[in-house]
């Protein structure tokens, strides 16, 4: 089986220096660059815009792993498709037709994943699926990196992965990602492995103790070492 990718938050990163942090994670192994955008209102806190997505797009070559924490959700899409997002995830309950934003992501040639909130039943995705690239099952109430992992989502987990196999089994095997995000640290790493996650967020756990950790610190929770 192939080792889970990791996902850091900069979110955890130090922002007075973003480009030096994204090629720092980029050069310690970082599978994707999971890049959280909030907007004061779908959730409590306000982060990053499309403008820094774009300067930091020349930093790395890596997976901009974007995910949206912002309503309505729509009008944004096209701005950071244009910043060099490469995953585009939102949340179903940002838009009144989550199926027409899927279709609007893959029309600007994105991958479109859908993001579930711990009370989110996963029937949300029930006929999207088939057009989705991820699903990312949040693990904490979204808003502030840092947060404790909530462990009644490992059966959503769980569950969500059979209906992702049924589903890619159906399609050729087509690869849609099983995401995690939330308070992954390497005791909670080692849960949703077990329960079937391709890719961790890990905002904290990436980024403690600074740049010499960072390679460490992905590899720990991989199960590396
Ligand atoms: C929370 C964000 C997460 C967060 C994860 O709203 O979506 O990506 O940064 O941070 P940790 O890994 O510290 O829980
Ligand atoms: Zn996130």
């Amino acid at each position: 089986t192939k080792p889970v990718k990791i996902a850091p938050s900069i979110l955890s990163a130090d922002f007075a220096r973003l480009g030096e942090e994204v090629r720092a994670i980029d050069a310690a192994g970082a599978d994707y660059i999971h890049i959280d955008v909030m907007d004061g209102h779908f959730v409590p806190n306000i982060t990053i815009g499309p403008g820094v997505v774009k300067a930091l797009r020349p930093h790395t070559a890596k997976v901009f792993d974007v995910h949206l924490m912002i309503a309505p959700v729509d009008n944004f899409i096209q701005a950071f498709a244009d910043a060099g997002a490469d995953i585009i995830s939102f949340h179903p309950e940002a838009g009144a037709h989550p199926h027409r934003t899927v279709q609007l992501i893959r029309s600007l040639g994105k991958k479109p994943g859908i993001v579930l909130n711990p009370h989110t039943p996963l029937s949300m995705v029930d006929y999207l699926l088939a057009d989705l690239d991820l699903v990312l099952v949040m693990s904490v109430n979204p808003g502030f990196g840092g947060q404790s992992f909530i462990s009644s989502q490992l059966d959503k987990i769980a569950e969500l992965r059979r209906r992702i196999n049924a589903v890619s089994d159906a399609q050729g095997g087509r690869q849609i990602d099983l995401e995690v995000d939330g308070g992954v640290n390497i005791e909670t790493a080692k849960q949703c492995i077990a329960v079937g996650a391709d890719v961790l967020v890990a905002g904290t756990a990436t980024f403690v103790g600074g740049p010499s950790a960072y390679e460490t610190n992905m590899r720990a929770l991989r199960g590396q070492n």
